[in-house]
């Protein structure tokens, strides 16, 4: 057979990436036969693997009764099951929701929420948008604009410089304690409102424990308490960009659990549906969302696909699903499991400046030398591709902190992962760290 052309706009030029035929768990098969370890879910999308069984069968109950409503002429069962759901299970008191297709969106969907916000409220000068830098939040020039990362580069003529305050722990050479390091933060964090002019400030966005920018960045105790006390005080709305973090990936159903904050609105995407459609969300809580609806028009924006049938319904299997088997307490488990086998090979390792993460999100800092802690140039692409050579898929996450090029990898395996794949994955992450 010969070799596939691939017409797609590709991120490799010149290079057709392996075909995947079939997934299933944490595992991937190409078209030549060989089988793949996904360890990090692509990007940390796929919180019980591919093609759960439950997931696949509500998709196609879904599919014969009704795919598509448009939300401003009708709603639909899975729709208003889903925001049920979710009242249920989130962290914030009566929380409403919103629905899109992307992680991106919804952080669109919240800058437009934050905007609506304030005028309601007689105050439509609040619309400063603060954000921290390492940090992602998306593609579209929203979220770009709010996201501390080189992937704004290109297109920085367009985007507003939100991104301001430091995201704590992205720079290990400092060498902070963690007290340190939260007094710095917020510190920070503070003179940013104030330096904007808290009248003008809207929102804070966060993401609770960091993903694609900075490798698993997890907050000290006490950091995102102070975040809320901060915008309690200078009535900002507390934004958290649970993308990554929601849905069970740390071990609770949210991220910003772990520290019992209640933030004001929660983003979510990715693990929501496990890949099995694009799909992603918005909360508000109650106090917020009440300020909406007094709006004659509600919350008038979206997208066409706001709303999606097929998206709810395995939204809301999900939900179940993570329920009937415990998929809370399993992440819990298989990440202290994770977590113990990369300390180990940490130990073994002169180059692994830091483990960070929690539950089934981790994150190892790739540096020179422990005494050091200098970012190891190129250790990222090195590991990642010997990872590939063991057909292990780890999250390659180089990022930019000041003049510092911080390298490091990801691991966000399914949240039903097995404890024998647990321990399949660590054998050959710590072969592709000591070939690189
Ligand atoms: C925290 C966070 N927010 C938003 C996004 C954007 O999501 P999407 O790529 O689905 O638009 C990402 C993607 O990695 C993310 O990590």
């Amino acid at each position: 057979m010969s070799d596939p052309i691939d017409f797609s706009l590709t991120a490799t030029p010149g290079r057709v990436l392996p075909t995947a035929v079939r997934g299933e768990g944490c595992r991937i098969w190409t078209s030549d036969g060989q089988e793949w370890i996904d360890a990090c879910g692509g990007a940390m999308v796929m919180s019980v693997g591919h093609c759960h069984p439950r997931l696949v069968e509500a998709l196609k109950r879904q599919a014969e009764q009704l795919t598509f409503t448009y939300r401003f002429s009708f709603s639909n069962e899975p729709m208003l099951e889903l925001a049920e759901l979710l009242r249920e299970i989130s962290p914030m008191p009566d929380s409403w929701a919103f629905f899109n297709s992307s992680g991106s969106e919804s952080v669109e969907s919240a800058i437009n929420l934050v905007f609506l916000y304030w005028q309601e409220r007689g105050r439509p000068e609040k619309t400063g948008l603060i954000s921290r830098v390492p940090s992602y939040h998306g593609s579209t020039v929203g979220a770009l604009g709010l996201s501390g990362t080189a992937r704004r580069d290109d297109y920085e003529a367009l985007l507003d410089p939100n991104a301001i305050a430091p995201t704590p722990g992205a720079d290990i050479g400092a060498r902070r304690t963690p007290v340190e390091e939260c007094a710095y933060a917020l510190a920070e964090l503070e003179a940013a409102i104030v330096a904007r002019g808290p009248e003008t400030v809207g929102a804070v966005f966060i993401e609770p424990i960091t993903g694609a920018s900075g490798a698993a960045l997890t907050p000290p105790d006490g950091y995102l308490q102070g975040v809320r006390e901060l915008c309690t005080r200078y009535e900002v709305l507390m934004i958290c960009d649970e993308t990554i973090t929601g849905f069970g990936r740390t071990g609770t159903w949210f991220g910003v659990e772990q520290w019992h904050v209640e933030p004001d609105v929660i983003t979510f995407a990715k693990g929501v549906t496990s890949g099995i459609v694009p799909f992603s969300g918005m909360l508000a809580a109650g106090h917020v969302a009440e300020v909406l609806m007094r709006r004659p028009d509600g919350f008038p924006v979206g997208h066409t696909f706001s709303g999606y049938p097929l998206g709810c319904a395995v939204g809301a299997e999900m939900i179940r699903v993570i329920r009937d088997e415990q998929l809370l307490d399993n992440a819990a488990a298989r990440g202290a499991q994770l977590r113990a086998g990369l300390e180990h090979i940490a130990a073994g390792s002169p180059h692994v400046g830091q483990v960070r993460g929690m539950g089934l999100l981790q994150g190892i800092e790739l540096v020179e030398d422990r005494e050091s802690l200098t970012p190891r140039a190129g250790a990222t692409a090195r590991v990642v591709a010997a990872a590939r050579e063991q057909h292990l898929m780890i999250y390659s996450c180089v990022t930019r902190v000041g003049s510092r090029v911080v390298e490091a990898v990801m691991l966000a395996p399914p949240l039903n992962i097995s404890e024998a794949d647990v321990d399949i994955v660590l054998a050959r992450l710590e072969g592709a760290i000591g070939a690189a």
